[in-house]
């Protein structure tokens, strides 16, 4: 079993960011120097994934724009001898083989994965979803699919998360494998206190059997009256094996204003073109607080 395809869903609305994205897709905003999107490409590239779908909507065609060419501006690069900026908008168009395809009605992850199923066909696929960006020394989808080839199954990334945050993800009923692998039992969306299996919910990162396909067709609509991944995975679950891994890395809701700024400012750190200079920055603002 080899994973060679991913799907990443970036057909929500955004209203977590408004008003800035009420014209600019959320995917597009920029952390550092990239926009978000870009981090999940090269997640996905880095683990051996060759093509990748995004599920975009109406509003999002700067998507598509950015991971194309863009020769009048790569000649005034070249002209300019800007090497740099031309070596990296180049290197956005050439990370992978990027499909697009329209949700067309907002009508829940599930239904957003299910968009996929003819450019999955009949193969295991990785799944990383738009707001949730990873930092890591492996990159998380790879961690999902180092187990997913090992046990022949589905997995799908999780993390511990505090008891008063759970009933905004998902929560699963796992038994212990090996290390950080658990045998899924059954999960949760959106759980209500009484509902809660356990502390560990999925964080954004899933490889799944095409099987998910079937199952998505005929899914009734779920928490918030729509079509939740979770209820078909938990399905999933009872008929196939599935594997759950606490993975190693810090994920970032990059679809809040603050999870977005916790990401700006870790990534900043990192990266060579501000990491020198933020540092100093913060410290003297840190003494004016
Ligand atoms: C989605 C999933 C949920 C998961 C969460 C974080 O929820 O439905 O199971 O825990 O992402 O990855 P959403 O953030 O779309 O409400």
């Amino acid at each position: 079993m080899k994973v060679k395809k991913a799907v990443i869903p970036a057909a929500g609305l955004g209203t977590r960011m408004l008003p800035a994205t009420k014209t600019v897709p959320k995917e597009m905003l920029p952390l550092v120097d990239k926009p978000a999107i870009q981090y999940i490409v090269e997640e996905a590239v880095a683990a051996g994934i060759e093509d990748i779908l995004i599920v975009t909507n109406r509003s999002k065609s700067a998507m598509d724009d950015y991971f194309d060419y863009y020769p009048e501006l790569e000649d005034r690069l070249n002209a300019s001898q800007k090497e740099r900026e031309l070596a990296e908008i180049r290197r956005a168009a050439d990370l992978a083989n990027i499909f697009y395809v329209r949700q067309k009605e907002t009508r829940g992850l599930g239904h957003a994965i299910w968009r996929a199923k003819h450019f999955v066909g009949d193969e295991p696929f990785a799944v990383l979803l738009g707001d949730d960006i990873m930092r890591a020394k492996t990159p998380v989808i790879g961690q999902l699919i180092q187990a997913a080839e090992k046990y022949q199954c589905s997995a799908v990334g999780v993390q511990q998360v505090p008891t008063e945050a759970i009933s905004k993800y998902c929560s699963l009923k796992v038994e212990a494998l090996e290390d950080n692998v658990f045998t899924v039992d059954d999960l949760v969306e959106k759980p209500r206190r009484e509902e809660i299996f356990s502390n560990y919910a999925i964080l954004g990162r899933y490889v799944l059997s095409p099987a998910i396909f079937d199952i998505l067709e005929d899914l009734k609509p779920g928490v918030g009256g729509e079509i939740q991944l979770t209820d078909g995975l938990r399905q999933l679950c009872r008929q196939d094996r599935m594997v759950a891994v606490d993975f190693e890395g810090k994920r970032y809701d990059t679809g809040n204003v603050r999870g977005f700024l916790e990401a700006s400012l870790d990534f900043s750190l990192d990266h060579p073109l501000t990491g020198q200079w933020l540092r100093e920055y913060i410290r003297k603002k840190a003494k004016e607080l």
